[in-house]
């Protein structure tokens, strides 16, 4: 269960990564899921705040409590602080406030309950269910002629509208018709890339003494503790002595009362 929940949340901060390859519309071939993510705490715990903020609203997660999320380092009063909208017991299941009935009449299909839709959607020769949920969320696209105005490659004429999209940006998909060299006389119709339509940004600040002292004991972990650190002195690039320093350093910052971090992301795809 932990793994599944895990691997939903990583694919939700992880909508605006790199393009996958091209493939024939309706069997388009998935996309790896970097497992490294899985271990990635900050990446974990930024995809429960998307989940929790976006997803939540149509979808329940009815096998998940909340308190779960100490498996991603989040403590109790973390989770009540920023991730209980709705419910204020951190030993609830992940409810929606949606109506069933009603998001059948507006969407033309019931969102799924999440708990266990990774398990449940992987295939064999295409891959798990991770790299379904990961392709999913990275191949949605402008489509006037759908309901919710959006379509999507790994899931054509999906009833969901592009829950992420201010996140990502509008994108177009390409598609080119092309004479199918085993049978001539028919056409592929194949997808050939996505055409940005507009850019979006986003924002992560650490300015109050909680999430400082989060954001600066993650670093100041991450130099000293870890691979990070390690890989810096095997390439000639530091010394265990500089590293120390370094993870001082934050710690200072995070203790510091009119200290600030921020990180603007720009998303943008690369192709490959
Ligand atoms: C506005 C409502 C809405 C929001 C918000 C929403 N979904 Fe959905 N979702 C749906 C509907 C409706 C379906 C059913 C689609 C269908 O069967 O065509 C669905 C289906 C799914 C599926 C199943 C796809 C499949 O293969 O059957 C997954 C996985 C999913 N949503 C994940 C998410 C995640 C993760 C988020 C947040 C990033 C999210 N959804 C946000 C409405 C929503």
């Amino acid at each position: 269960m932990k793994r599944i929940l895990l691997s939903l949340v990583v694919a939700c901060g992880f909508a605006w990564a790199a393009l996958p390859a091209a493939a024939s519309e309706g069997s388009y071939a998935w996309d790896r899921f970097p497992s490294e993510k899985m271990t990635d705490m900050a990446s974990l715990q930024h995809g429960a705040k998307i989940f929790v903020n976006y997803c939540l609203s149509c979808h329940s997660a009815a096998y998940m409590r909340y308190n779960r999320l100490q498996d991603i380092g989040l403590t109790d009063d973390e989770i009540r602080k920023n991730l209980l909208f709705a419910t204020d017991k951190v030993g609830d299941t992940m409810k929606t406030s949606i109506d069933p009935k009603q998001a059948k009449d507006w969407f033309g299909a019931t969102p799924p309950d999440l708990s266990v839709i990774a398990r449940s959607r992987a295939e064999t020769g295409k891959g798990a269910g991770a790299d379904y949920l990961y392709t999913l969320w990275r191949t949605f696209y402008l489509d006037e002629s759908k309901p919710t105005g959006w379509n999507n490659l790994a899931f054509p004429d999906i009833a969901m509208p592009h829950a992420l999209w201010q996140l990502q940006g509008q994108r177009r998909a390409v598609f080119v018709d092309e004479k199918n060299p085993h049978e001539p006389e028919k056409t592929v119709h194949r997808f050939a890339g996505f055409e940005q339509v507009t850019v979006s940004s986003s924002t992560w600040t650490y300015a109050e003494p909680e999430s400082r002292a989060w954001w600066g004991g993650l670093w100041a972990d991450r130099i000293r503790f870890s691979r990070f650190g390690e890989q810096a002195v095997e390439y000639g690039l530091s010394d265990p002595d500089e590293l120390t320093s370094i993870g001082q350093a934050f710690l200072d910052w995070a203790a510091s009362p009119d200290a600030v971090f921020i990180v603007p992301h720009v998303e943008i795809l690369a192709m490959r």
